[in-house]
């Protein structure tokens, strides 16, 4: 099978996008898939790059990044020699992708997690993994994965949009109360967000999040515990498979569950499954499937959560293509569910869609 990995891209998460499709290059058994290794710049450029792993991890805090020079630039118009793999060019139309199988999609957030790349590869008739343009647009956006994850009865927490150019309001501020989270609407990894404890903070946590995205959502900070699922499609139709449960402990001085604590410091416990009552974790696990179909997701994602100590629960988001980098929950979790990584990407590229 010929997959076309593609990572990098044009997002704030692009060097997490490099670090995930290393991992998943490493898990592909190189006697089942031939795997074309595709990067895109920062400035949207892409290029045919030699898929070394090496260029693709996290090194001495310091984060990998698709530049021109990695790799040879996917020439334009379609040269039928070069893998069959065209891409760029929109007049090439069905001909893209040519003698590709299989896209896996390994980027995050913009123009990659968001439904853009998903139109394009749907645009020229490529199966690929993951989620199809509206569930991957409609879980990108913090506003419409609450929206529609609340019109299915799933608990969210408190929160406010703020739309380009708008402010909160003081009834907005006393509805949601302090301390609250600033998060840009369309992003990922926490890049951009912070914890505001005084409202004489609130604005430049607004203009951060703004550099992101225009739209900025004000959440009610929950106090409670960090908990995530997995979930797949179902190999054979049917109800979406849910993994067990993660949950993440933040240490070493991070107020939250932020970039540095992710990927930078080594400042993250996780205990598979959590420690949750049985009923709780059920609990977790049929909203975060029911999630997966209320947003109409396809192929896999991570629901994540936060549990209170009375054990109420709230949806946090929910990630279409979730981290796949050495540290990251998705795979470990499906791991501990007795899917092994190799199986696992195996699995979502059978399950891929068209
Ligand atoms: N957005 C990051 C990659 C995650 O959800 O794991
Ligand atoms: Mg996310």
């Amino acid at each position: 099978t010929r997959v076309a990995l593609v990572f990098g891209g044009r997002s704030t998460e692009h060097a997490i996008s490099c670090v995930s499709a290393g991992s998943i290059m490493a898990a592909l058994d190189p006697d089942e898939f031939e795997v074309i290794p595709v990067g895109i710049t920062r400035a949207g450029q892409w290029v045919l790059t030699t898929g070394d792993p090496a260029q693709l991890a996290i090194a001495d805090r310091r984060l990998p990044e698709i530049t021109p020079e990695v790799g040879k630039a996917v020439v334009l118009p379609a040269d039928p020699t070069a893998n069959g793999l065209m891409v760029l060019d929109a007049a090439a139309g069905p001909q893209a992708f040519a003698g590709v199988d299989v896209v896996f999609p390994a980027l995050h957030g913009a123009y990659g997690e968001d439904g853009t790349i998903q139109g394009m590869l749907e645009m020229a008739g490529v199966p690929y993994v993951g989620a199809n343009v509206f569930a991957s647009a409609a879980a990108m956006d913090k506003e419409f994965t609450k929206k529609l994850a609340a019109a299915e009865g799933i608990p969210v927490g408190p929160y406010a949009v703020l739309r380009a150019g708008v402010s909160l309001s003081e009834a907005d501020k006393e509805r949601l109360g302090l301390p609250v989270f600033v998060k840009p609407s369309r992003a990922g990894s926490s890049y951009g967000i912070s914890k505001v404890n005084d409202w004489s903070e609130l604005d430049a946590a607004v203009t951060e999040a703004r550099q992101i995205d225009p739209k900025v959502l004000v959440e009610a900070a929950i106090v409670g515990r960090e908990i995530e699922c997995g979930v797949l499609e179902a190999e054979t139709g049917g109800a979406p498979e849910a993994s067990l449960l993660a949950e993440v402990r933040v240490v070493g001085g991070h107020e939250f569950y932020d970039f540095e604590a992710k990927y930078l410091d080594d400042s993250c416990e996780y205990d598979i499954p959590a420690g949750l009552p049985p009923e709780v974790t059920r609990q977790v696990q049929e909203y975060a499937c029911r999630t997966f179909t209320a947003i109409d997701c396809a192929g896999l994602a991570r629901v994540d959560f936060f549990v209170t100590p009375e054990l109420d629960v709230y949806l946090n988001e929910i990630n279409t293509m979730p981290g796949f980098t050495p540290t990251s929950m998705f795979p470990r979790m499906w791991a501990e569910t007795g899917l092994e990584y190799p199986k696992l990407v195996s699995r979502l590229i059978r399950t891929a869609q068209n």
